[in-house]
């Protein structure tokens, strides 16, 4: 009954059987919960060659921690190092363009960026507001990058997908989640409305592997 709950609140699930002969995806995060359920799902329908870049890998932490270079952790893992990387995969001279770029995005409550204080290093810092901060920049990103490779004039489909609410250990650095009340009280109760990472990556499999329009955000 738990599984039948689980997989009615997951929706629907990517039925089609697009071959993947010849192509290759890049999956960011790959080895834990989202992405690596991707990489498994694509692996089984995959003969190489790169077309699909996902933007999946991300960081939710209550601590604050930067990057070598000294920014905020959460904008360098989710949002600056996929921008970096998009960036410099669409613009490789005499290479075949990216057929599509997904970009794994949250449906966050805050959706705004503080540009006086992009480091979150001005006020206390709040590592929901910094985690909500780069997904909204990943979500405007998305936007932006569909109209500057419409502009340079490229066949290259870009999206944004939330994936829902997904049992992974993304929230392994919470406070709550090492919390061991809430784990024997709350977690199994949650476990109910939470998709597995199967039933997580079905948005981003159907957005990646359907026909979908560039900038839209499923
Ligand atoms: N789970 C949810 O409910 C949910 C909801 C909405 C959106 N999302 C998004 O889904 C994506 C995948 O998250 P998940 O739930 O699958 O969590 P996860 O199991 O923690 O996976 C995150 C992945 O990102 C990788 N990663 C973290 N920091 C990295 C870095 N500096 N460089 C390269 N890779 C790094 C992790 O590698 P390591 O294990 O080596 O750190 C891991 O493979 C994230 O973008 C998240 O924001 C998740």
């Amino acid at each position: 009954m738990c599984h039948d709950n689980r997989d009615y609140l997951s929706g629907p699930k990517y039925v089609g059987n697009v071959s993947l002969d010849g192509k290759t995806a890049i999956i960011t995060g790959a080895n834990s919960g989202l992405g690596k359920e991707l990489t498994r799902q694509l692996a089984k329908r995959e003969n190489i060659r790169v077309d699909f870049l996902v933007n999946n890998a991300g960081v939710m932490d209550y601590q604050r921690k930067v990057s070598v270079d000294g920014i905020e952790q959460h904008l360098a893992i989710n949002y600056l190092g996929h921008f970096l990387l998009t960036n410099l995969l669409i613009s490789r001279p005499g290479t075949e363009p990216i057929g599509k770029i997904v970009n794994v995005l949250c449906r966050q409550k805050i959706k705004k960026i503080d540009f006086e204080d992009l480091n979150c290093d001005k006020s206390p810092y709040d590592g929901r507001v910094a985690y909500s901060q780069s997904k909204y920049a990943l979500f405007l990103f998305t936007k932006e990058l569909a109209k500057k490779v419409q502009a340079m004039e490229l066949p290259t489909v870009v999206c944004g997908v939330f994936p829902g609410i997904v049992n992974t250990s993304l929230p392994r650095n919470l406070v709550a989640s090492n919390n061991f009340v809430f784990r024997i009280m709350y977690k199994p109760f949650l476990w109910l409305f939470m998709k597995s990472p199967y039933q997580g990556v079905m948005p981003i499999l159907r957005v990646l592997l359907e026909e979908t329009p560039s900038g839209t955000i499923y």
